[in-house]
């Protein structure tokens, strides 16, 4: 079958380890479905997966593609929700120690045919594009449970979102704006900023920013380029969720800030099937849509793998397939 995959690890070149070309179809195991993709889109996750990173070098060729949406063979439409469980683990499904995204031990999306557990492929709601639900099952099921499970924010109060266009920036920035937040976010250019004023931030910033008054939340995934001004953004007793370090560990913990003004730091990942349901019904109810800054046919995923390198991102990524 028609597949996206990284045939071995590049540190340093990503790209050379990119080939649009063609795998075995996979078959699925008892109590997997295969799903038939229709769209998928690029993630971050992607990069790290072609550089070698989070990934066993064992595990290439690998498929890549986390994200995605398509139907089942009796023709439903389903979102793939691609954190694979532990089927014995009882506890919070972000806590399974053995959990798997998929990508890192089993094949990814970008591909005529994905197999997931039946629990992975919930029901599309029918008011979404199969484009558009490709974009909820990583960046914004990330962004949805920074904001609404582990920010602790309420409706009214201030969020500073750093980085303005990438896909779990720009859904921080829908999804704030959208649930009744003061938004601002930080931008590299005017047009990332512009294009966070288009999608509902109240003001923007270039990073590094003095900012007219600290914020109640920062959310963060760029890390080291970012980190200090987060912390020194925060009111007291305020909250940093981080969920990617883009730019490397925080070179300064800025500790003294951490502990003299009470500050709390937490870590977010992904999130659980019922959240990606919630965020599904949410975008239903809303209207909501995921911003989607370029589509492009899969065989063409190389350039989308180029504009993510570049930082030339506007949105999300996608891939559509016929
Ligand atoms: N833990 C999880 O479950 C999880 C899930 C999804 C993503 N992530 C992580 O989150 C991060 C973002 O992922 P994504 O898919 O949203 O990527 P992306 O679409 O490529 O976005 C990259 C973001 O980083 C920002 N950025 C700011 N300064 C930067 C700099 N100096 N260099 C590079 N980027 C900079 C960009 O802001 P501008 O608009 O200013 O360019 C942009 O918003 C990645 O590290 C990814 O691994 C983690």
């Amino acid at each position: 079958m028609f597949a996206v995959y990284a045939a071995e690890p590049k540190p340093d070149d990503p790209l050379a380890a990119l080939v649009v070309g063609e795998r075995p179809e996979p078959s699925a195991p008892e109590g997997w479905v295969p799903v038939r993709v229709r769209a998928a889109s690029l993630n971050m996750h992607d990069l790290w997966t072609l550089r070698g990173v989070g990934i066993k070098p064992e595990r290439f060729p690998m498929t890549l593609g986390c994200d995605g949406a398509g139907t089942l063979p009796d023709g439903t439409e389903v979102v793939i929700h691609s954190v694979v469980g532990d089927p014995d683990w009882t506890g919070e499904e972000t806590l399974d120690p053995k959990r798997t995204l998929l990508t890192e031990l089993h094949q990814g999306t970008f591909a005529d045919v994905v197999v997931v557990p039946r629990r992975n492929a919930l029901p599309k709601p029918a008011s979404l594009s199969f484009a558009e639900a490709a974009c909820t099952g990583t960046a914004w099921l990330t962004a949805y449970r920074m904001l609404f499970v582990n920010s602790g924010l309420r409706p009214g109060q201030t969020m500073l979102v750093q980085g303005a266009s990438g896909g779990v920036a720009t859904a921080l920035v829908q999804l704030g704006r959208s649930a009744g937040f003061r938004v601002w976010a930080t931008g590299r250019s005017e047009a990332k900023r512009a294009l966070a004023e288009e999608l509902g931030a109240h003001r923007t910033f270039e990073p590094g920013a003095r900012l007219p008054e600290r914020v109640d939340a920062v959310f963060e995934t760029v890390g080291r380029a970012t980190w200090s001004h987060s912390v020194k953004c925060l009111r007291p007793g305020g909250t940093i969720v981080v969920s990617g370090a883009t730019t490397g560990d925080a070179t300064a913990a800025e500790l003294q800030r951490v502990f003299f003004l009470q500050l709390r730091v937490v870590g977010s990942t992904m999130g659980t099937r019922q959240e990606l349901a919630d965020l599904l019904s949410f975008l239903d109810l809303t209207g909501l849509r995921p911003r989607i800054g370029s589509e492009l046919p899969m065989e063409r995923a190389a350039e989308g793998v180029r504009a993510m390198l570049d930082g030339e991102t506007a949105g999300k990524i996608v891939f559509t397939r016929d």
